[in-house]
């Protein structure tokens, strides 16, 4: 019995000094209690704008680098673009695609833009865009769209750009790879291969049929 009531009196001892140390945690206090395990709770960090004598001017929070460029410039999540066809691909404030490309197109978007296929669609559409790239050869990939495909053909354009951007079905989108602009030079450059395929004959200049024939 005595040494029942000994191990009463040392469990309730030993249970207050533990809870008296340990079970503090989460009470308000200015300074930390003793942490045994703190569990990340408190990291070496600088809170912005609050006086530090690590750098010269005594700020912690430092301006930006001169030349310093903004990443991922253009991109959905920057508000700048937010809301405009050239972002969405959708004329503004409607569900509706744009049909035209909204950005100016010259003879360097084509070009830009032929580039840029090359490198981000070509090795699934093909060169040509009738979706025989390689990785349809390899097995990577079944089925790749043709896009000389009478629906994807006519397609509007905001339409082509919301897919490049964000994918449809077993594609992914490539918001994240390829930069708004370059994005409608694809576009555009996708429309020469398409235009290169299904144009018919009355569609060329009288003049130049018979170089056809
Ligand atoms: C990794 C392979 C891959 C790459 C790279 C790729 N695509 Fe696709 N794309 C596909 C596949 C697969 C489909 C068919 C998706 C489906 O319907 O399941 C498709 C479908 C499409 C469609 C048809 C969408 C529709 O409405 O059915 C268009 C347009 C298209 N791609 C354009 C592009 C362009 C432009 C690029 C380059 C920026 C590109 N794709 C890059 C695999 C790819």
């Amino acid at each position: 019995m005595r040494y029942f009531f000994a191990f009463l009196l040392g469990f309730a001892l030993l249970s207050v000094t533990v809870f008296g140390i340990a079970g503090r945690r989460g009470t308000d206090f200015r300074k930390p209690p003793l942490e045994i395990f703190d569990d990340m709770v408190r990291q070496a960090k600088l809170r912005p704008q609050v006086p530090n004598s690590f750098f010269n001017d005594g700020r912690s929070s430092q301006p930006h680098v001169a030349g310093t460029v903004a990443q991922r410039i253009g991109d959905q999540n920057n508000d700048t673009w937010q809301g405009t066809p050239k972002n969405t691909g959708l004329v503004t404030g409607t569900t509706n695609w744009v049909a035209t490309i909204p950005v100016p197109v010259t003879t360097a978007t084509m070009a830009r833009g032929r580039e840029r296929y090359n490198i981000s669609c070509l090795p699934c559409h093909g060169a040509a865009g009738d979706g025989n790239g390689i990785t349809k050869k390899i097995g990577a990939m079944a089925v790749v769209a043709n896009l000389h495909d009478q629906r994807i053909a006519k397609l509007p354009d905001g339409e082509l750009f919301h897919v490049i951007s964000q994918g449809r079905n077993l594609m992914q989108g490539y918001a994240a790879n390829i930069e708004i602009n370059d994005r409608w030079a694809i576009v555009a450059y996708v429309r020469a291969l398409q235009r290169a395929r299904l144009a018919t004959l009355e569609e060329v200049p009288p003049t130049d049929r018979a170089l056809l024939k």
